[in-house]
């Protein structure tokens, strides 16, 4: 059976499950960093999109492997606050107690105010020994943040969104459910592709 090795440039332990589960299931094997027990400084995500952060992730862990290497950069954007947290999101929570805590704070910013679309971003850089270049694959959800947080299920800030697709309060779905869905699910639909060319 067609097997591809892929390394994922993360130590996200939900990120790589959710990899896992949409590409297992295609003939993928999926290693995590925390697979390879490597020796390694973390590189700094100072890019100012997400192409540039998921190419640093990637590179950083390039000459490690022999395998391809790919890296997701995502964000949570939120329409009235000028697309904020973004890039900054997983930094944004890092400042506080729990993601609970930032939720709410993101949820406080938004009173008194009726647009609370928001969208989840997913860029995914793949490094292929066979490619010269970098390449790219993007995947965006559709939705609005919620009045008050719903569920536990998922990860960040999955309890304050609802998407538009199949009506989901992402706090609350299957992972089946979002997988079928996500942000991620639309960039590595399109990685899926690649590999199948
Ligand atoms: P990074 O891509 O690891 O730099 O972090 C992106 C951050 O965006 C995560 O730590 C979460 O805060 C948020 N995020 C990205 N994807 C999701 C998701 O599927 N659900 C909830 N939060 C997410």
């Amino acid at each position: 059976m067609f097997n591809k090795v892929i390394v994922l440039a993360t130590h996200n332990k939900h990120k790589l499950e959710e990899f896992r589960e949409i590409m297992v299931p295609h003939g993928f094997t999926i290693y995590g960093e925390n697979d390879l027990n490597l020796e390694k400084d973390e590189p700094k995500e100072d890019g100012s999109t997400y192409e540039e952060n998921a190419y640093i992730k990637a590179k950083s862990l390039q000459k490690y492997v022999k395998y391809p290497v790919i890296a997701d950069d995502s964000g949570l954007e939120i329409a009235a606050l000028n697309s904020f947290p973004g890039l900054h999101s997983a930094r944004f929570a890092s400042t506080f107690k729990s993601y609970h805590d930032a939720q709410l704070e993101l949820i406080r910013r938004l009173e008194n105010q009726k647009n609370r679309e928001a969208r989840f971003v997913s860029v995914i850089c793949l490094l292929d020994p066979n490619s010269q270049k970098p390449l790219f694959f993007r995947g965006v959800a559709f939705g609005y943040i919620l009045e008050e947080p719903k569920g536990d299920y998922g990860f960040g800030y999955d309890p304050i969104f609802h998407s538009y697709e199949k009506d989901l309060d992402w706090g609350l779905a299957k992972k089946e459910e979002k997988d079928a869905i996500s942000h991620r699910r639309k960039a590595i639909d399109q990685l899926i592709l690649y590999f199948a060319i």
